[in-house]
């Protein structure tokens, strides 16, 4: 009996150290090309050092160690990652050289409708659908959109209102309570859905939404750094979105997209659902500017995976650093009084504010949402001097770009000036790059920078961010997600 037990012991060891040996078996490709590298773990990669610093101080560490580099070599778990530093080799990748760097690495084996979405998608698929998309984010099209962001900013300012006439704890944390705004905003262009999940945070919406993108920071530091373990996971049935979810969205797309044929001209409401519902192919159409159903599914789907936390992280960082530096806000302010005196805020009076547009840019700088971009070589290429092979995953470490003292003086200051006329041409265009850039760039990047712009002039025009005694700066960002570990505390101050 003990012999049977411990030949089974001896088997799982063997088990073991072979499964270790086969990961870390690529971990000597960057030596084999020539390239730095820092010494990584052989289960893990680089990613141990994350778990134990956070990923943004090891982003940052790591790019650091090759000051004077074009490139280095990290592995995410037994994956090979070519870093790239040198904004002239981003410039190259993402626009120069574009046919060969066309799709992104897949971290999750998505089922439909979320297969479909542009993120996602790869090659011609991805060609089709980005030429459509496209079209649904026209000038013209966000400005019937911008509608929807008027009427939800304006429930947001009002709720602000009643909150602090009934409440005597009139201490707010932004990500919390934007969070809620963005998501109405998304359920109502995105969807054709009224919520409001600032006052009733478990409608059906709100809680599927959260299911979406509430992936475990776990789930995802693995699919980032050891995403042979997620294939793994996969293989034994843990699926990345729940079942119900997934169900739960088509649901209502297809009810929305049917009452809406129903009802023709008179339920059309402008918002992208709409835009969608005109792209659909209908049976004998050979024209390539279609969608299937499917397809239509996954763009709504969009909105929620891409422009949830996007815009809730840059909508709420950016108050609060002005909450922390009031000396800009009432720049702001002051802007807003001369350009929009007592008009409601919209899509026209906002195009003025330069000031509100060099704070969001700052805020990006220093907080990107997508901290991290990436593409995968098609086929081998040699981009300045450097030989990238086939199937290489090249990738733009955003966070440390953002802070490399060699682009911007005094990195990790609040400066909103670096962006005003005379300064913005002083960086290079591909050491700042919060919406990506080239033909593969964020599709809904004007439309997201309307949404802010907005939301932030109907909160500034009634109220002031002061801090208040939760107030925690500098932030401190938990350790896998761009989230204040102290959260984003401030008091609202009504504005005479
Ligand atoms: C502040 C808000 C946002 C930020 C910072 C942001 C940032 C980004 C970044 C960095 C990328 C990758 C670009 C690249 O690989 O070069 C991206 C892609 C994308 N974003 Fe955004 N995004 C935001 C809001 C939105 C919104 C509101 C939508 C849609 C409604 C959206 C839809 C997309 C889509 C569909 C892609 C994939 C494009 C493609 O693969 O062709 N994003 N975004």
């Amino acid at each position: 009996m003990v012999w049977i037990f411990l030949l089974l012991v001896l088997l799982l060891v063997i088990l073991a150290i072979l499964f270790v040996f086969s990961v870390s078996a690529s971990h000597d490709t960057f030596q084999k090309m020539n390239i730095d590298s820092p010494p990584a773990s052989r289960l893990l990669g680089h990613f141990g050092a994350a778990l134990k610093k956070g990923i943004f101080t090891t982003q940052l560490e790591i790019y650091n160690l090759y000051k004077d580099k074009k490139v280095y070599g990290t592995y995410d778990g037994c994956h090979p990652v070519l870093n790239i530093k040198d904004p002239d080799m981003i410039k190259e990748i993402m626009v120069k050289s574009f046919n060969s760097f066309v799709n992104r690495r897949s971290f999750f084996d998505l089922d439909p409708p979320f297969k479909e979405m542009l993120v996602s998608l790869k090659d011609d698929q991805w060609k089709h659908v980005r030429k459509i998309m496209s079209r649904t984010f026209t000038s013209g099209q966000i400005k019937r959109m911008s509608k929807h962001m008027e009427r939800k900013s304006q429930q947001l300012v009002d709720l602000l209102h009643r909150k602090q006439e009934s409440n005597d704890d009139d201490d707010i944390e932004l990500k919390n309570i934007i969070s809620c705004f963005t998501l109405d905003v998304i359920a109502s262009v995105g969807f054709g859905v009224e919520i409001s999940s600032m006052e009733n945070p478990d409608n059906p919406f709100a809680v599927h939404a959260k299911q979406s993108i509430n992936l475990s920071p776990l789930l995802l530091s693995l699919a980032f750094f050891a995403p042979w373990s997620l294939t793994l996971l996969q293989k034994a049935g843990v699926s990345t979105i729940p079942k119900a979810t997934r169900e739960y969205f088509t649901k209502i797309i297809d009810a929305a997209i049917e009452n809406r044929k129903e009802e023709g001209q008179a339920g059309k409401v402008n918002d992208f659902l709409d835009l969608l519902i005109n792209s659909e192919e209908e049976s004998g159409q050979t024209e390539k500017y279609y969608l299937t159903r499917s397809e239509i599914h996954g763009q709504a789907l969009v909105f929620i995976l891409a422009g949830y936390d996007t815009i809730s992280t840059v909508l709420s960082f950016t108050l609060f650093l002005l909450t922390v530096h009031p000396e800009y806000c009432q720049i702001v302010q002051k802007e807003m009084d001369e350009k929009i005196g007592n008009e409601s805020p919209n899509y026209d009076n906002i195009q003025g504010l330069t000031y509100m547009d060099m704070c969001l840019n700052e805020t990006m700088r220093l907080y990107p949402p997508a901290f991290f971009i990436d593409r995968v070589c098609a086929e081998d290429t040699t981009v300045h001097g450097i030989q990238i092979p086939k199937n290489m995953v090249v990738a733009f470490p955003v966070y440390a770009l953002h802070r490399d003292p060699e682009f911007w003086t005094e990195p990790d200051k609040f400066q909103p000036e670096r962006f005003s006329a005379e300064n913005k041409d002083s960086h290079h265009p591909y050491a700042y790059l919060p919406f990506g850039n080239g033909p593969r760039n964020c599709v809904g990047m004007r439309l997201a920078l309307m949404e802010l712009k907005i939301a932030l002039s109907y909160i500034l025009k009634d109220f002031t961010p002061v801090t208040c005694e939760k107030t925690v700066y500098p932030i401190k960002l938990k350790k896998l997600q761009l989230i204040a570990e102290d959260g984003l505390w401030v008091k609202l101050s009504a504005r005479k």
